[in-house]
């Protein structure tokens, strides 16, 4: 936290350009937000494949006039690489977040998947040489892990990945480092685990699982547990993803670049475990939810069973130090969820 607090102070006092690719969604949007709100230039790039005209909207509504100003939005597709090349002109730090996520959705439809993890990524990892940025940081996953069946997850050992998002994800680690050694390119991945937190999507049929259970209890419709409820998982809130892409993108520690790290909190959480968290603290608010249970069905192909990061690395190199532990990121999410989705 002290480097982070640091970090801000800096920043605010020497203002960068960044460009986030994927700005109308979650990450995106929350990137952004808290960007402008160090009185930073931020380019955003996206083509709502998944994102939404209104998450903008609310980051415009939070910040400000003067700080909105600071924000040009460019609307298109990353798997052009004009594209990349145009929202890349003039930019330090690049954060990319631009991507199809979703383990289902890439088990129905590969190529779209592929296009916009691999290609879009390989376009903008191009577009970002070309325009010398200063660092190039980009959304992993925790995907990348696979089948390795060892916990806590540490960086240097990963399985066989277990859908064609994960191979996609994984390509984008292998691509970043092949453009330092190549082009003495600094990039830095961040495997994300479970994130959560305000602007997250509850609809679609590849909604993450947090968002889409608030939606069901408070609409009063079904929850479904795929398996038994102990699949685990590490679920780390927003506020700590965008601690470590403001540091990953600065970080002067000699060995930060070309490294990828876990960004998580540490903790595992079963499914059975959130369901009930999420209950208990809407109960109150929605009586209904007093006795809710879930339905439990077949478990779900290319979904890992454990999950759970060692986040050492991150602390070490980048001086990550989560905030929100689940329990805080949940109780703040869902105030946020209540306001926007009653
Ligand atoms: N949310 C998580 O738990 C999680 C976990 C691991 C990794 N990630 C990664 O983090 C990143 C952000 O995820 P998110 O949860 O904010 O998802 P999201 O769907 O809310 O945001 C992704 C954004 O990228 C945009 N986009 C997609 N394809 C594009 C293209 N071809 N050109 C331009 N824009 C495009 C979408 O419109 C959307 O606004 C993704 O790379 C995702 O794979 C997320």
């Amino acid at each position: 936290m002290a480097a982070f607090d640091a970090l801000k102070k800096t920043l605010t006092a020497e203002p960068k350009t960044w460009l986030v690719t994927g700005v109308a969604g979650f990450i995106g949007s929350n990137l952004v937000e808290a960007l402008l709100q160090l009185d930073q230039h931020v380019v955003g790039l996206d083509n709502f494949a998944t994102g939404h005209e209104k998450n903008l909207a609310q980051v415009e509504a939070s910040v400000g006039a003067e700080r909105w100003a600071r924000f040009s939005f460019m609307r298109g597709d990353i798997c052009d690489l004009a594209t990349c090349h145009a929202a890349c002109k003039g930019v330090e730090y690049v954060l990319h977040q631009a991507a199809l996520g979703s383990v289902p959705r890439s088990l129905e439809d590969p190529l779209s998947t592929h296009a916009a993890n691999s290609t879009g990524f390989l376009n903008m990892l191009i577009a970002a040489r070309d325009a010398k940025v200063k660092r190039f940081v980009y959304a992993a996953s925790s995907s990348t892990y696979g089948d390795h069946p060892s916990l806590p997850k540490v960086e240097e050992v990963i399985g066989k990945p277990l859908s064609p998002y994960a191979v996609t994800k994984l390509v984008n680690e292998l691509y970043a480092d092949v453009f330092g050694r190549c082009y003495g390119m600094e990039s830095v991945g961040l495997r994300y685990f479970n994130i959560f937190g305000r602007r997250q999507d509850p609809d679609g049929a590849y909604a993450a699982v947090v968002p889409k259970w608030v939606a069901s209890m408070i609409h009063n419709e079904p929850v479904h547990i795929n398996g038994d409820g102990e699949t685990s998982r590490d679920f780390c809130y927003i506020d700590n993803v965008i601690q470590a892409n403001l540091l990953a993108a600065t970080s002067q520690h000699v060995d930060a670049a070309n490294q990828v790290y876990n960004v998580a909190v540490g903790d595992r959480t079963t499914l059975n475990q959130l369901f009930e968290s999420i209950r208990a603290l809407l109960a109150p608010r929605f009586p209904h939810l007093v006795d809710f249970k879930p339905h439990y069905q077949d478990f779900r192909a290319g979904d890992v069973r454990h999950s759970l990061a060692d986040i050492s690395k991150a602390r070490t190199r980048l001086g990550y130090e989560p905030t929100h532990r689940i329990g805080e990121g949940m109780a703040e999410a869902m105030d946020w969820y209540v306001r926007d989705l009653s």
